[in-house]
């Protein structure tokens, strides 16, 4: 028989689509197990400053479907404090909190670890950023619909970009990772992607417009990741507008559109069973990891172990880009 009796739920970070959706199966999945659930508003922001209310069954009724989230999120500075974390820890004992679900990414996985360090309550995070850049797991919470925003976009964009033969940089999210570009780079049938994991690129973007005129090209489309190492689409296309100057050079920023909008099936899919499978995690004593989806199973994989920078991008996907642009 498990000691956990009180949960408390936080959305952190930047939002992402299908949040709700984990919220709910965390919520009815406590309520199934005869614990009391408490939502936190604002992330670790809220916590520190006691913002807990018990949720019941219907305040999560209707939210599958909406992006998101419910609870709020935030970036907290205080957490990253010994001190704000204390704080954080008294007010959650003052509701006989005994064991917290996190859903976030990796920022947010980070503070739980260094609260794990110190405090004895059990954190089990839920992988939700639309970056996808958490270790452990296949998919994190929202990038299949951000994958899926971003070919909307982009299949837009290539109409505009082929009527007028032009060049067209397109800048999608993903600080420190290129797994957005990658993806939906393939899915729209980009002509190239520049990421931060590839250093290379500005050479094989450089052929690769060279080599323009022989494959009668009416549209070119390259992605770019926004932590890309030279400097983002803007910067980017300032220079190959330089070198190249027989291309008709436009840049698109998708920015926060492609935090928001309706989870994908396969987003509320994910959200619901990593939430269930959360709850059980603390329920089974478990603490200091984040549940993860790989294989189609679930897993548990430490906090230290999920940090961004411990995943790495396939090569394999990367050769499509020179094997479909003969
Ligand atoms: O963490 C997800 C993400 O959307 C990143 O891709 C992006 O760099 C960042 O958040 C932007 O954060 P914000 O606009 O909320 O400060």
């Amino acid at each position: 028989m498990s000691k956990i009796k009180n949960i408390a739920v936080l959305t952190s970070g930047g939002d992402a689509p299908g949040m709700n959706a984990a919220i709910r199966a965390v919520v009815r999945s406590a309520i199934y197990h005869h614990l009391r659930v408490f939502g936190v508003r604002h992330g670790y922001e809220g916590m520190i400053q006691g913002q807990l209310k018990e949720m019941k069954s219907h305040h999560v009724a209707n939210i599958i479907q909406r992006g998101g989230t419910i609870l709020k999120s935030a970036r907290c500075e205080e957490f990253k404090t010994p001190e704000g974390r204390k704080k954080a820890y008294e007010q959650l004992k003052s509701f006989d909190i005994d064991g917290v679900v996190v859903i976030g990414g990796d920022g947010t996985f980070k503070g739980a670890r260094a609260f794990m360090d110190e405090y004895e309550i059990p954190f089990v995070g839920v992988p939700g950023t639309i970056d996808n850049d958490l270790f452990g797991t296949d998919y994190t919470i929202g990038y299949d619909t951000a994958v899926n925003t971003v070919v909307e976009a982009i299949d837009k964009i290539r109409d505009t970009a082929s009527s007028h033969n032009r060049l067209f940089f397109v800048e999608v999210m993903g600080r420190d990772a290129g797994f957005i570009a990658l993806r939906s780079g393939i899915a729209c049938g980009a002509e190239a992607i520049l990421i931060p994991e590839k250093q290379t690129h500005l050479e094989t973007l450089r052929s690769h417009l060279e080599d323009g005129p022989r494959r009668k090209k009416s549209s070119n489309i390259i992605l770019v990741a926004e932590g890309e190492v030279a400097g983002g689409a803007f910067a980017i296309a300032e220079k190959v507008k330089e070198d190249f100057k027989e291309y008709d050079v436009r840049v698109t920023v998708l920015g926060h559109i492609q935090r928001g909008g309706t989870p994908s099936a396969f987003d509320r899919f994910l959200a619901t069973r990593l939430g269930v499978a959360a709850v059980q995690a603390l329920l089974d004593d478990q603490k200091s990891i984040m549940v993860g989806y790989m294989d189609r199973e679930i897993v548990h994989i430490p906090f230290n172990k999920t940090i961004k920078h411990n995943r790495t991008v396939n090569q394999e996907l990367l050769d499509l880009f020179d094997i479909l642009n003969v």
